[in-house]
Parts: structure tokens; sequence; C-alpha cells
């Protein structure tokens, strides 16, 4: 909820552990008041009576304090908003114009901040999530139109403090998501994606802290849910200032045209500021995610099957149902088939964009397997790449201007595939009709929406102003997947661009889950997942485990029992192979899945503590939910014979005692978390999975 001085020029929002304030001078400039522990609106007040410095000519007084830097006037530091009008006038010089606040019992406390310049609205968004705050941007335009060529979704400040340390997730295909912390320097550090889709590259997310450790101390982090080009800048100003600005759109290029009655929303770019480390932050993110952006977070995902790395598109009914077969005995709950299905697609060359099944390949249409999968007792999914099309499909010989291009240039093709323009109206439509028959025409319980390549060529040559395809063709997509789920409100699905290429807050806002990453290498996965885990929770990680020596990437042999605990950590899936497993094999696997299901509330809904990161040898990390806490536990290799550490263990009551399920033993919660659970591992690529039950004094 937000509070409101007297004079309705200072707001403060506060969630169950934090505050954030700001204020609008006599000068109508918005400052940044606060962004950390619970203050009072008397703090607030007194914070805001605090005098700008003053203006001299070589800085301005503005700069590091502002909520929203516009472009223009006395300003240096990077803008937010950057806006041309049609004769070629930059910058905006806004008047502040009220506020509003969506409290009582049907508002979600979203204060609304309204500034006018001329006949351009700009209304800054806030809305705390407990203590995540969302921040957004309107512009409606009332005037002739005007070009929007940066519109950042929000600007964060941080306090005054002396050497940050900056935190991203960095990477590249197969090897996504790989934290990296270093000191901030001063300038700017980009961070971004020009490539029409989140990227590989970087997650949407950055953490700043001064002296954090995993469980202790202050730290800020910012993650914005916008599935396209995006662009997030942390800058070091002068007087330990920080301040960090993002949104949707690569460059100041042009982002928009907003005509004549025309409302452009920028995505949200999520705040949260944490005094209980990066541990603690993790946990805020994956609690705020699992509370209000992933759909149905409260019913736990199932166990899947996926067909890719055990048939590339080497796809036939009668090959899938001998999959199936054995995977509904392992326990499996979903079987999907991945690539090839469909069209001409018996290779990467051929048939992405003909969205009907292969009638070599499934005579009867996906039906009989579909009900065939249901028959043994599990769900049915499949795999599409809806925005793609390979030139040699019907779809492409049909409607060759339907791709992005630029008129009289080459047509890139990466993979042999050419990116649609979901920002045209009647290629949604076909992809709608193409779909919905799709899943209307089979039982369908799930659905992997890939996406294969990066936009290179994104033009538009019917249209007057051809750069909002970056943007509407993500908004698009973004249609489609709502538009799907409420005709389909059973089918799941799940994000993938060619493994981790899509994960962000705006795609996790309309699927189930994200496929992690194309490396299933139990052990490089193990850095992955330890990286994705900073902000997105275990309930939308999808991990596979698959064949040993792993055929993907690097012909690593690993024990099964090592594969299935490192997969355990987020959505369990079983990718290999399984015609080729032995009977031994499988019968182990059986064993995992059926002790995955027990633990499964616990990961996919309960507290993540990252006892030790993969560097070091010895990973784990640990889950409470309620009673019950789950340990995996991962030995990359032992060396001089020396004991593997004990795990001290957290988030357990001291006070408890604790029995141990797999060896019946009792523990004190006081011992376990200050001399720890010894694991018995040994040797090389060794993993266990430990549950502990706390007792009740009935029990
Ligand atoms: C990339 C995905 O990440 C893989 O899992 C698989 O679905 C292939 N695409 C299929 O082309």
């Amino acid at each position: 909820m937000a509070q409101v001085s007297q004079d309705g020029r200072t707001w403060l929002l506060s969630g169950p552990a934090s505050s954030y304030a700001l204020h609008v001078t006599d000068r109508d400039e918005l400052v940044h008041l606060h962004w950390g522990p619970r203050i009072t609106p008397a703090d607030a007040e007194a914070l805001a009576a605090r005098p700008l410095p003053d203006d001299w000519p070589f800085e301005s007084r503005l700069d590091g304090r502002e909520e929203y830097p516009v472009e223009g006037g006395p300003r240096f530091v990077r803008p937010a908003l950057s806006v041309r009008t049609v004769d070629g006038r930059r910058g905006t010089e806004w008047a502040f114009d009220g506020h509003e606040t969506d409290d009582g019992e049907t508002g979600d406390g979203e204060l609304r901040l309204r500034f006018r310049d001329g006949e351009l609205t700009v209304t800054l968004h806030y809305r705390m999530r407990d203590d995540v705050i969302e921040r957004w941007v309107t512009l409606h335009n009332r005037g002739p139109a005007v070009e929007l060529l940066r519109a950042d979704s929000a600007t964060w400040t941080l306090p005054e403090r002396e050497h940050w340390r900056l935190s991203q997730l960095h990477g590249r295909w197969a090897a996504e998501s790989r934290l990296t912390r270093s000191p901030l320097t001063y300038g700017e550090k980009v961070i971004g994606s020009r490539r029409g889709h989140t990227g590989h590259q970087h997650l949407p997310w950055v953490a700043l802290d001064t002296d954090a450790t995993e469980e202790r101390g202050e730290v800020y982090g910012c993650a914005l849910g916008w599935s396209g080009s995006w662009r997030v800048c942390v800058a070091q100003l002068p007087d330990a200032r920080v301040q960090i600005t993002g949104g949707a759109g690569h460059d100041d290029s042009g982002l928009l045209m907003l005509g004549t009655a025309e409302t452009y929303v920028t995505p949200v770019f999520a705040g949260l500021w944490s005094d209980g480390g990066f541990g603690g932050a993790s946990r805020a993110w994956h609690a705020y995610q699992r509370t209000y952006v992933v759909p149905d977070a409260d019913r736990d995902r199932p166990v899947l099957f996926n067909s890719w790395e055990a048939t590339g598109f080497d796809i036939s009914e009668e090959r899938q149902r001998g999959l199936a077969a054995r995977a509904a005995e392992m326990g499996v709950e979903l079987f999907v088939v991945d690539d090839g299905w469909f069209g001409a697609r018996t290779s990467d060359r051929a048939g992405l964009g003909d969205w009907t099944p292969n009638p070599d390949r499934f005579p009867g249409g996906l039906k009989p397997l579909a009900d065939h999968v249901h028959g043994l007792g599990m769900e049915f999914g499949i795999w599409v790449e809806p925005e793609m099309v390979n030139p040699d499909s019907d779809l492409y010989r049909a409607h060759p201007d339907w791709v992005q291009f630029q008129p009289g240039r080459r047509r890139t093709e990466y993979r042999n595939q050419l990116v649609l323009n979901l920002a045209r109206d009647d290629v949604r439509e076909y992809l709608w009709e193409q779909l919905d028959g799709l899943l209307s025409g089979a039982p369908v319980d799930y659905v992997k929406w890939d996406f294969n390549r990066c936009s290179t060529d994104a033009g538009w040559p019917d249209d007057p102003y051809p750069q909002r395809l970056w943007t509407d063709h993500v908004r698009g997509l973004y249609a489609l997947l709502d538009r799907l789920r409420a005709a389909h409100p059973d089918v799941a699905f799940e994000s993938c661009s060619g493994g981790g290429g899509r994960i962000d807050l705006g795609v996790l806002s309309r699927t189930d889950q994200v496929w992690t990453s194309d490396n299933t290498d139990p052990l490089d996965r193990l850095t992955v997942q330890h990286g994705f885990s900073q902000l997105h929770p275990a309930r939308v990680m999808a991990a596979w485990v698959t064949d040993s020596p792993n055929a993907m990437l690097n012909g690593r042999v690993s024990p099964l029992r090592f594969r299935f605990v490192s997969a355990m950590a987020g959505v369990l899936g079983v990718g290999g192979d399984l015609a080729r497993w032995g009977e031994e094999e499988l019968a182990e696997a059986r064993e995992w899945v059926a002790l995955y299901k027990e633990i499964r509330p616990v990961v996919q809904r309960g507290d993540l503590y990252r006892l030790r990161p993969p560097e070091g040898g010895l990973s784990a990390v640990q889950y409470v939910l309620g009673d019950e806490t789950v340990v995996l536990a991962c030995l990359q290799a032992q060396h001089y014979g020396e004991p593997v550490p004990a795990l001290r263990l957290r988030g357990l009551d001291p006070e408890a005692s604790y029995e141990c399920r797999e060896t019946g033993e009792t523990y004190r919660g006081a011992l376990l978390l200050h001399h720890g659970l010894r694991t018995g591992l040994r040797g090389d690529l060794d993993a266990v999975v430990v549950r502990l039950r706390r007792l009740r004094s009935d029990d």
C-alpha cells in the first residue's frame, strides 16, 4: 500500500521488510528518496526535505537522483525516455499532473504518478509484491505522432556506498546462466540482447552488493520481464551514486511511432532489496515468481520424457511407442515428442511452418500416439517452433513475405530457417489456426515452444515504421500464447530457445516451465543451475537425465546416480535413448523417479538454500518446505583421500530434532546447523539425496 504525504508529493511504498520512497519537488522534479529497510512516512518526509545540491556548470543536481531521467535539460546520465516529435524536436519537459493509488479491498496497491509534456502523458507505475517492486511506464499521446526512440521501464537508484560489486548471469548456447561477480567501476556497464529474443548471453538480471555473502548482507536485484531485445545499463556515477536503467529494445534507433490516441506500455522491470545475502534475495525472487508470475505455480510439474536426444530427427510412431512404453514403466508422467513429427521435417532443412503431422511417420496423425500414451497413464506433449519457417516449406512457398526481411538484401538463414514476422496480424492468425487446430485435433497436454535462431534481418517492407517489429514481434508472441492458453487452459507450455535462450519474467508469466540448457551433462549443469537459481525457482527449471557417455557435448561418462541427483534439483525429466538402457539401468531409474516424486513438493515449492557452489568439487542444495527438508549433494572428485566436508544445513529450527529418512537416525537442528551433516560421498561423480523430517512432540 502506498502512503502519501499530505501535500501529495511524497510517496512511501512498503513490503514486509523493505520500503521505497520518492518525491516530486516544487520544480516538478521526481527524485528518488529511499530503497532499503522499512522506514516511516515521517522518515520519507525528512528525506524529502533535504535540499538537492546546487546546479553548477559541470554537474547536474539531478543526475543520480531522478526516478526516471528523461532526455533533455540539465542532465547528463543515460536517459530512460527519449522522444522525437515529427518536426524533429527531441526531449521531454514534463509537469507533474497528479497521482492515483489502487488501495482498498480490490486494489493491488499500485501507485501511478502522472506527468505531462504537452499532449504526451507519461505515467510511472509502482506496485509492491511483497518485497519486490514492479515498475513500468505508460506513454499516451493525444497529439500528432511522436517517435519513441527509447522508453525504459525504470531507473533504479542505489544508496550511496563505496565499492559496489555487480553480479550477472552470462553465457552462450549450452553454457547459459553462469554467475560472475566483479567490482563496479566508474562509467557504464551495459548488458542486453540485440537478437530479438532474451538471448543465451545474459539473463535480464543484475544484482548489486558491497559485502554480501550467501546468507548475509544487503543485495539489490533488478530483473526485466521482456522476451525480445533488451538493455540494462548499470552506471557508476561520481559521488558513489549508482543507477540501473533497463527496458525493451537494444539501442536508441527507434522503438515505435506513437500515433494520436495511442498508448505504449513498457514491460515490467522488477526490483528487490534484501538483507538476507544472495540466498535470501534468491528465495524472495523465487517466492515472488511462484506467487505472482508463473501460472499455476502451486501445481507441481510432472516428470517428463523427451525424445530429442534419443531420436534426433529420426522419428516414427513405432519408435515413439517403444520409448513411451519404457518411460511409462519408469514412472514418467508426461511423454513429449520433440522435433521431426510434422511436414517434411526429416532434418533441419525442411518443413518448419507446416504444422501437420508427417503422413509417413504418423499415418493416422498424432491422435493414435497421444491416445496410446494416455493409455499408458502419461500425459502427451509435442514440440513446436511456430515463429520460424524453413524456406523449404509449403508455408514459405506460399508467403515468402511473411518473414522478417530487408528488401533487396540477403535473407540470413541460420539453421536453414527464417524468422516469421509475428507483428503481422495475418501471420499471427495463421499460427493461431494451426496451433489451435493441433491442440483441438489431438489430446495434447503440453507444448514445448522453441525458438532456434536469433533475429537478424528485422525488416518489414510494408510498414511505415519497420523498427517496431522488434517489440511488436514479442507482443505478437505474447498475444498468441495468451490466446492459446485461454482457449486451452489445461495445456502447459514450456519456453525453449535452443536451450535457455528465452528465459525471463515476461515469458515466465505465460509459460509453466523453461528449458534451461541444451547442455545435459550433469556436471556442467550444476554450474548452469547454480546461476539459474540466483533468480528463478526450481519449479520452472527443466532438467533431463540423458545418456552416458554424454552424446551431445563432451562424451563424459557419469553414473546414473549422479545424473539423477543433478537433475532432481529442478523439474525432473528423462531424455536418454531408453531403447538402449539395460534392465538394471531402467530399474535403478525407476527408483530415482519414485524418489523424486516424493521430494518433488519440497524441491518445487520449498525454500532453496545453496549450501555449496559447484566450484570446489562438492556442490549441495537444500530445500525446506514446512517440516520437510531435502538435501541434494554432488561430489565431482575426492582428492588425497580426505574426507568430504560435512554440509552445514540452513533454514532449520535449532531446537527441533530431525529424522533422516534414509538412515532413520535423528539429529538435533542445532547440530545440523553448526556441525553439519556427513553425506558419505566419496570418489568421483558421487551423489546423494538426504531427506529429513522435523519431529513434532507427538511423533
Ligand atoms: C533446441 C532444443 O533446445 C532441443 O531440446 C530440441 O528441441 C531441438 N531444438 C529440436 O530442434
